[in-house]
């Protein structure tokens, strides 16, 4: 994801940005820049890839004296990884960089191309520093003409512009995204989270939505809608490790939190008004494809599961899963009307990269859902989708297993309206579910302090039966695999209509079921399974919007029309029960016990 960092003061500002937005990279990006004005000059440099190729483009440059400076990791939106859609992005005299996506930019980029004034590349970021040009053409007041050009802006933004109309000030703005200002005497740091200027900065002001202002003379003039305002700091962590989980106690606690925004990324250019979009993939793609096979491993395994009920509901399109270490040795048959598809978060897993070479070798056209560009699973697939999670770094995969599903869902709707298999209507209320899926990921206190509570009952017993229906039993798999992971306690995920046929043998009071029950999908049917569970003295954790009388347990989630929505909020109930299992029985969230993050071995 995109990371900002800004300077302004006497210091070496090209190795302040550099390093700064070194420490942003954990976040993932696939372009850099950064622009500087010392002595009424403005400079910049981009390279598109790796920091390290700023480096070698900026490696004669340096700037020693008083100036403003502000650098930016692009994580591609809107536009190719390029060297012109890398921020800080030109006007005639002012660069921007800019976290987030401006939701009106196509208006207000049409309004002013009507002016004259020419756009150079495909972001949304590039209004910003026209806008603000076209005001100061006006008003030649660089502050006014800010203030005017955020007060234009729709979306969520942090932004830090600097003008040669103003040399000596660094003018900024948030909405959604977050951006912090560091002071260190008259040396005054930006940032998009803390970590580029541990060690730099002594006090910080995290900026609240809403507030702008510019930083000038050692000084920082704070506003919001009601005018100036005043602000207090606070001493700045000293402990970078903890700064790049936000706060969060663990990588994957912060990367369940974050999967409300990460999905917006996700859909971003692809879920339009009327339709789905991939510029990945053009129509003819799918030309004499009339079967799909998916192959993966682990979590993506269970997202390609879910994915698999929708194509064939939705898109109509007969669609087989395989485990990719299985498929490896089971001489598949494989016919060239087979679309294979390989969905991996690193893009490395060996048994799934081996799977689609022999796919390839037997002629079929392939596709992978990924969230690491470039991986070996990518380079070897024809075509890729990108799952745009950021980087995962707790090993239980949290957000990736989202954004996969996320994107198995576009793609039934992509095809589905390619096949002309769903209707208009239809078609609108599947994207406006969509869209309210970063709603539904939302972790409340209230929730998260729930199960914080309940996980101290979970701590033992001879085992948990996560059960599901329809796209909930990949979600029980999925939940399963979770506790396990990080708990080490016994889980299964079971189809609750199987539970009669066996499983329910081991039904009794240290029989842990965690029942996932929608009311959008067959409620009534897996209600009565519980029941029998229940009858047979075994111990319920219901998570259901509809209060359930057996439960011992019970975890309300939102009424909802579309079982997407009801699948991501029950989703995000079981990640953080099995975080707060874990942490109660001592457990290393993060870096579990025997598993790696990236399983490159067969
Ligand atoms: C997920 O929590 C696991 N760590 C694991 O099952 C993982 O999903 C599996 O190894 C596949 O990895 P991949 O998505 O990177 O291919």
């Amino acid at each position: 994801m995109c990371g900002i960092v800004g300077y302004i003061g006497a210091k070496e500002k090209k190795e302040i940005l550099l390093d700064g937005l070194q420490e942003l990279e954990y976040r993932g990006y696939d372009s850099a820049g950064i622009a500087i004005i010392e002595n009424n000059k403005l400079k910049y440099f981009k390279a598109v890839g790796k920091l390290q190729n700023l480096r070698d483009k900026t490696k004669d440059y340096t700037s020693s004296g008083f100036g403003v400076s502000i650098g930016h990791t692009r994580w591609a939106t809107h536009g190719k990884p390029t060297e012109l859609n890398a921020h800080p992005h030109l006007g005639k005299f002012s660069f921007v960089v800019h976290n987030g996506i401006i939701e009106n930019y196509q208006n207000i980029k049409d309004e002013l191309q009507k002016e004259g004034v020419r756009f150079i590349s495909q972001t949304d970021t590039e209004t910003i520093v026209h806008l603000f040009e076209h005001y100061y053409a006006k008003s030649n007041d660089s502050f006014d003409s800010f203030e005017k050009s955020i007060s234009k802006l729709d979306g969520a933004y942090a932004t830090l512009l600097i003008s040669e109309a103003s040399p000596d000030t660094i003018f900024f703005a948030k909405n959604g995204s977050p951006m912090l200002i560091g002071f260190d005497g008259d040396d005054i740091y930006f940032a998009s989270s803390d970590t580029p200027i541990i060690g730099k900065a002594k006090e910080v002001y995290y900026l609240e939505d809403g507030e702008y202002g510019y930083a000038k003379d050692g000084e920082v003039k704070l506003f919001d809608k009601d005018g100036e305002k005043s602000f207090t700091t606070k001493p700045l962590a000293t402990d970078k490790a903890m700064a790049q989980k936000d706060g969060y106690r663990f990588f994957m606690e912060k990367e369940i939190y974050e999967q409300s925004s990460v999905m917006s990324d996700t859909m971003i250019g692809r879920v339009l008004d009327d339709r789905v979009e991939f510029e990945e993939l053009d129509e003819s793609f799918f030309d004499g494809i009339e079967n799909i096979k998916i192959c993966a491993c682990g979590t993506s395994y269970h997202s390609a599961l879910t994915g698999a009920y929708l194509l064939e509901r939705v898109a109509k399109i007969p669609c087989q899963v395989e485990i990719a270490s299985e498929f490896r040795y089971k001489e598949p048959l494989l016919r060239d009307n087979t679309l294979f598809i390989t969905i991996s978060q690193s893009g490395e897993t060996a048994d799934t990269l081996e799977a689609l070479k022999m796919a390839k070798r037997a002629g079929l056209k392939s596709l992978s859902i990924c969230n690491v560009d470039n991986s070996s699973i990518v380079r070897e697939s024809d075509r890729a989708i990108l799952t745009r999670a950021g980087i995962e770094k707790g090993v239980a995969s949290t957000k990736a297993f989202a954004t996969q599903t996320m994107v198995l869902w576009m793609l039934t709707l992509y095809i589905a309206q390619r096949e002309n298999s769903i209707t208009k209507e239809i078609l609108a209320q599947e994207l406006d579910a969509m869209r309210h899926t970063p709603k539904a990921l939302k972790v409340t206190e209230k929730l998260h302090n729930k199960l914080t509570r309940l996980s101290k009952r979970y701590l033992h017993g001879h085992g948990f039966f996560f059960i599901g229906r329809d796209i909930f039993f990949p979600l029980a798999l999925e939940g399963a695999l979770k506790l396990k992971e990080i708990s080490y306690l016994h889980a299964e995920g079971y189809p609750s209509g199987e539970m009669k046929h066996g499983p329910i043998a081991l039904a009794d009071s240290e029989l842990f079921t965690i029942a996932l029950m929608p009311k959008s999908l067959h409620y009534e049917k897996i209600k009565s399974n519980v029941e029998e569970l229940s009858a047979r003295d075994a111990t319920i954790l219901a998570i259901s919007p509809e209060p359930f009388e057996l439960a011992d347990d019970f975890v309300q989630t939102q009424y909802s029309s579309h079982p997407m929505l009801e699948f991501f909020e029950m989703m995000v109930v079981t990640q953080l029960l099995s975080l707060e299992v874990s942490v109660r029985l001592g457990n290393d969230v993060d870096m579990p016990r025997n598993l790696a993050k990236s399983v490159t071995v067969e």
